[in-house]
């Protein structure tokens, strides 16, 4: 059977390489049911748990946007979740000079690395003066130097968030335009506005028509 070309009825599997495999019922192998990524296994389709990167286009500690994307990921159900810090990831700011003379530093490599190494990314973008902060779009620009597809064709959900009314929708409008020709497979944009006042901790987005439409934005990043 070509698996490739037919929806496939996958069947409850058990373990496979330490992960729970359930049965998602017709699928397509490399698409998504749920949180569930469906692979080829022998003669059957199995699914595994979704893995999704989840980080906050900021270095700042209290990083509202990494904490919104976390939240937004967490909505995922049973997904396997990394929350990537940015300050954990280190790069000198990028010169064409510096390239030169020392190729791409290591840590956008590692950056580039756990792109691929995920099944999906849910990422939120801080907006400084109408832009990405200095920060992510160093990193950006030096992983692109690595690959220009950097975002390695995932399925995305783009955000944004800031304290004004705004949210962020500058910076989130500038990546809509240009994270799918550097490979995202962007599924679904949101932005959250006054994030402050519509973000509670303990139980998420408080307007009920914005927390729909983040609802919405994370099944569409999920959706076959
Ligand atoms: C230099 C600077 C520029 C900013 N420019 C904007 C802006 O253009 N639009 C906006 O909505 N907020 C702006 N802000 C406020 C940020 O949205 C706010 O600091 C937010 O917390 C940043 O997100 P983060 O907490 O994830 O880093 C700016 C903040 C700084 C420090």
């Amino acid at each position: 059977m070509n698996f490739s070309a037919f929806p496939c009825l996958c069947r409850i599997e058990g373990l496979i390489q330490g992960l729970r495999v359930d049965c998602v019922g017709r699928a397509k192998p490399g698409s998504f049911v749920g949180s569930r990524r469906c692979e080829v296994r022998g003669d059957h389709v199995a699914a595994f748990i979704m893995k999704v990167l989840s980080l906050g286009g900021s270095t700042s500690s209290e990083s509202i946007n990494r904490r919104f994307a976390r939240y937004a990921a967490s909505l995922i159900s049973e997904a396997d979740v990394t929350d990537l810090d940015l300050r954990t990831l280190e790069v000198p700011l990028y010169s064409v000079d510096l390239e030169e003379r020392d190729g791409a530093p290591a840590d956008a490599q590692r950056f580039l690395d756990m792109i691929r190494s995920h099944d999906a990314i849910v990422i939120s973008l801080a907006e400084h003066n109408g832009s990405y902060t200095a920060a992510f779009k160093n990193l950006y620009d030096w992983v692109s130097r690595i690959e220009q597809k950097l975002w390695s064709g995932k399925p995305m959900l783009l955000l944004a968030s800031s304290p004004g009314g705004r949210g962020g929708a500058t910076v989130l409008e500038a990546a809509k335009a240009t994270f799918p020709r550097m490979g995202a497979d962007l599924r679904a944009s949101f932005s959250l506005p006054s994030f402050y006042d519509n973000f509670d901790a303990e139980t998420g987005i408080r307007d009920a028509a914005l927390a729909q439409g983040l609802r919405d934005a994370v099944d569409a990043l999920t959706a076959a």
